[in-house]
Order: C-alpha cells, then sequence, then structure tokens
C-alpha cells in the first residue's frame, strides 16, 4: 500500500516522487545546458540559454519545495548494517547535493542577471534581475556557476555509484527504499 509519507523503513511517495522529478530534470538541465553553451552566437543559442534558464528556475523551486516537505518528513534512518562511516558520507553527500542544488541555481540567475540575459520564465513570467548589469560580475558568476555545476556532477556520480552497489552488489533493499514498488524479499 503506498504512504505518502516517509515511514522510519522506507520513503513516502512524496518524497519519491519530488527525487526522481528532481532527477530527470537535472540530467535534462546538463545537457541543455552544455548544447546551448557550445552554440556559435544565434538565435538558436538564445532560445536554448532561455529554456536552460526557465527550467533552471523551476529545479530551484522545485528543490525548495523538497527541502519543506523533508524537514516535514525526515528521512529513513540508513540502517545499523551499513558501517557508520558509509552512513557518514552518504548523509553529507545528500546534504551537500541539496545545498549545491539551492546554490548552483542561483549563481545561474546572478549571471543572466549581470551578463543582461534577463530570465523570462517560459514566456510567461518575467523574473527580476538579482543584480545590475556589470560585465566583470557576470564573468565571476559564470566560473561559479559552472564550477558547482561541475561538483553536482562529481556528487552525483559518486551518489549513482553508491546507489547502484546497493542494489546490484550488496543487495539489501536500501535502493528499493527510493522505488515505488518492493520486491516480496529482499532485493
Ligand atoms: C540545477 C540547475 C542548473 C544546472 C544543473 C545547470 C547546468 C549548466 C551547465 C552544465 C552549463 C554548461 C556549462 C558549460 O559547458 O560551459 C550551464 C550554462 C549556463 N547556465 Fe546553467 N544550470 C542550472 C541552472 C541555471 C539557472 C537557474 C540559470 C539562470 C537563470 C542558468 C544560466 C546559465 C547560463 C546563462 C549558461 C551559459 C554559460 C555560457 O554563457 O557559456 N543555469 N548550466
Amino acid at each position: 500500500m503506498p504512504h505518502f509519507r516517509n515511514s522510519t523503513e522506507s520513503y513516502g511517495i512524496i518524497a519519491q516522487a519530488f527525487h526522481w522529478l528532481v532527477a530527470v530534470l537535472v540530467f535534462a538541465q546538463f545537457g541543455i545546458g552544455v548544447y546551448a553553451a557550445n552554440l556559435p552566437v544565434s538565435l538558436a543559442r538564445l532560445q536554448w540559454l532561455s529554456y536552460h534558464k526557465s527550467l533552471g528556475l523551476g529545479i530551484l523551486a522545485l528543490v525548495l519545495l523538497r527541502l519543506a516537505w523533508r524537514v516535514a518528513n525526515p528521512p529513513p534512518p540508513l540502517p545499523d548494517v551499513m558501517p557508520l562511516w558509509e552512513r557518514r558520507v552518504a548523509g553529507a553527500n545528500h546534504r551537500l547535493l541539496y545545498v549545491l542544488l539551492v546554490v548552483a541555481p542561483l549563481a545561474g540567475w546572478l549571471y543572466a542577471s549581470a551578463a543582461g540575459l534577463s530570465v523570462n520564465w517560459f514566456g510567461l513570467i518575467q523574473v527580476p534581475d538579482l543584480v545590475a548589469k556589470d560585465r566583470e560580475l557576470a564573468e565571476v558568476f559564470k566560473a561559479l556557476h559552472i564550477g558547482l555545476v561541475a561538483l553536482i556532477a562529481l556528487l552525483l556520480a559518486a551518489h549513482i555509484g553508491g546507489a547502484l552497489r546497493h542494489a546490484f552488489v550488496r543487495r539489501d533493499g536500501i535502493m528499493h527504499r527510493m522505488l515505488p514498488w518492493k520486491p516480496d524479499r529482499k532485493s
């Protein structure tokens, strides 16, 4: 029976939906960002950058909602069968990912503002600039944005590697805590 809230054993369907939605959008966002950044100066580049900026602000809003849900619904603790150091590393990775998923889009928004590339959210809402146009500042925020998203990519690689190890090497059921279906016995 699916449950909305997290239990002590597993994530509820709201936390699972946030997790997989943010995962898919962040992957798409990486692809669109790299693609747009490598296009020659053109209308197409502006259009793809516009999708990237709109999607990025959408991700920021979703991550803030997800964090609010997490505060109201603490995640199920990692089981004692996992060594303490692994539980600590996994917890630190999760917390750092949350911080970066807030700070990296903010750096992108600061960059777009300083570069004079104001965001019109999917052509629907004119989003205010965070700072006035300033070329030098724009270069600083651009480097910050790229550095932070590179760090997200590294942490995600460790996160996905760890999850796959639980699913296919250890088969300890940790991966299933984030999946809407459960095996009859331990995976
Ligand atoms: C989780 C959210 C985000 C991720 C994962 C992300 C990721 C990326 C990536 C991978 C690139 C390409 C870097 C390169 O190859 O040079 C990029 C570029 C860029 N991003 Fe983001 N981004 C996010 C949010 C945002 C937001 C919210 C904005 C603005 C509102 C933004 C504005 C930009 C801009 C303007 C560029 C182009 C840099 C250039 O001029 O070359 N990003 N982003």
